[in-house]
């Protein structure tokens, strides 16, 4: 209470409003959960649209069976799986296909979501999660949000998706996969913070460091011009042709194999990127899932440009907490280098106020208070009580998460037993013995596994996602 007296007078006598917000941290503390104001204010938008339209429906829900076509192309049922929590308990009503579940997204978030369903009691709710990289294009935008008009031909309806843009209906979560999984995830990081801390910043080598793989997503081709007049491009292409005009002082370059293109950079590991005093920072696919770790890196994140965001950035407030470019003209990348190389003391207080704001608010007590936060706001909103009899497939996420953990295929993709020992399956239900090993085995060998809860018939069609080589097409058509 104290703390947060003192953050309204701060906030009344004006300065670093931004920053200073950050300094009650978030998590769960005796029973209730802090947010950081912006994070709170980004719960309240996105799921704005649920009011005007008058809650959750059944009959929303059961749309969301129609993004897949007849003859279910072009992957849909990996962009929207369904959810329900009914009682406490979270149940799959469809899945990912085998082929999509090595990797760490969806099962980074089911245990974030798992986990955040045992530390509280989460509402009863349906929805669903986007497992595509991107949430804005094509499917799940507002063609006039307004009208509450959405491309989609089933309508909006509730999903969560960890990257998009402001046309998007989907309500943003965190990369949970990136923030809990891999090797150099988020929570290792933050785990050896003290040794990051170790190369000091007057240590630290004078030059932007920007290493990544070469995706350009056809969004970045459709961006407004910059004030400069130039059209936006991708920054990915882009920024390493500025590295000529610092080379000082300047080191971005792209990873992977030559195929006679330009020049491409040798990986550093994550825990080494402190060695560089700047760090840029572009969007691929979708927001990258390295930003949040540059953050903790403590060097100044210059970030491109992008009209994608991920669930936590509006709390970041440019020239604060970070340096953008390519948001002037394409080429500001050079001085914005040179600002920081002439003001060294305000460059490394962004980026300690980066690493600040990383601490407080992106650990993983703080990330499922911002789950649970918007769970209860979504939950608010639902104008039915879910069950399991209404829908075809309906999989406690208890029982699958053990599934996973003993098939040697999937038993590595994150720390699954983390979350299984701390908390426990509650094997007492009465769909657990419904899906055994064999059966859920036999499930996600059908790539193209989509229950229909609707009877509303769907289109012969696929027309939202394009699959791999009209997505090329649209590409060199942008370019
Ligand atoms: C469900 O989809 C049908 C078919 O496009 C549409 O007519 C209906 O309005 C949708 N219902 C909701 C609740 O969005
Ligand atoms: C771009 O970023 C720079 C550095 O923070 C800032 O001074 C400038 O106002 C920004 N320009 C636009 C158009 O946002
Ligand atoms: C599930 O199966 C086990 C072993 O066959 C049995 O002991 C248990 O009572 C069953 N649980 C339910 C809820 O039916």
């Amino acid at each position: 209470m104290a703390m947060l007296f003192a953050l309204a007078l701060v906030a009344l006598l004006g300065g670093a409003i931004a920053a200073s917000e950050d300094d009650v941290a978030s998590g769960v503390c005796s029973g209730s959960c802090h947010l950081h104001p912006k994070l709170r204010e980004r719960i309240q938008k996105d799921v704005a649209w649920l009011d005007d339209i008058g809650g959750i429906t059944d009959a929303m829900i059961r749309n969301i069976s129609l993004v897949c076509d007849v003859n279910i192309r072009h992957q849909c049922n990996v962009q929207a799986t369904r959810m329900m929590i009914k009682d406490g308990e979270i149940y799959l009503n469809s899945l990912h296909p085998e082929w999509r579940l090595g990797p760490h997204e969806f099962i980074g978030f089911l245990l974030e979501l798992y986990e955040a369903s045992k530390i509280s009691k989460l509402p009863d709710l349906e929805f669903a999660w986007n497992g595509n990289d991107d949430a804005a294009d094509p499917a799940f935008t507002w063609t006039n949000r307004a009208k509450l008009e959405a491309r989609f031909h089933g309508g909006p309806f509730p999903i969560l998706a960890w990257s998009k843009s402001e046309r998007s209906f989907a309500s943003l979560v965190p990369y949970s996969g990136a923030f809990r999984c891999s090797e150099d995830s988020f929570d290792n990081m933050l785990h050896r913070l003290e040794e990051l801390k170790r190369v000091p910043w007057h240590e630290r080598k004078k030059v932007a460091f920007g290493r990544w793989n070469m995706f350009c997503a056809t969004y970045t081709y459709g961006q407004e011009a910059l004030p400069s007049g130039e059209l936006y491009t991708c920054p990915r292409a882009y920024l390493p042709s500025q590295n000529v005009k610092l080379p000082e002082h300047m080191d971005i370059l792209p990873l992977g194999a030559a195929n006679g293109g330009p020049a491409r950079g040798t990986p550093v590991p994550l825990f080494h990127q402190n060695a560089y005093r700047y760090l840029v920072s572009t969007d691929g696919w979708a927001v990258s899932s390295k930003f949040d770790k540059y953050l903790l890196l403590g060097s100044l994140v210059i970030k491109a440009a992008s009209s994608r965001k991920g669930y936590y950035y509006d709390a970041l407030a440019p020239d604060v907490h970070f340096l953008p470019c390519m948001n002037q003209s394409l080429g500001d990348i050079v001085e914005r280098v040179k600002w920081a190389l002439e003001h060294d003391a305000e460059a490394q207080k962004i980026a300690e106020a980066a690493q600040t704001f990383a601490v407080k608010h992106l650990h993983r007590g703080a990330r499922l208070c911002y789950y649970r936060t918007l769970i209860e706001e979504m939950g608010k909103r639902m104008k039915f009580t879910p069950d399991c009899a209404n829908r075809k497939l309906c999989i406690p996420l208890g029982r699958f998460l053990e599934f996973l953990a003993g098939t040697p295929r999937y038993a590595h993709s994150c720390r699954l037993q983390e979350v299984l020992i701390r908390y426990g399956v509650d094997r007492s239900m009465p769909q657990y013995n419904a899906s055994s090993d064999a059966d859920i085995t036999e499930l996600l060998k059908d790539p193209k596994h989509w229950p229909r809860d609707t009877d509303i018939p769907s289109l012969r069609h696929e027309p939202y996602f394009p699959g791999r080589a009209r997505r090329a097409r649209q590409q060199r058509h942008r370019q």
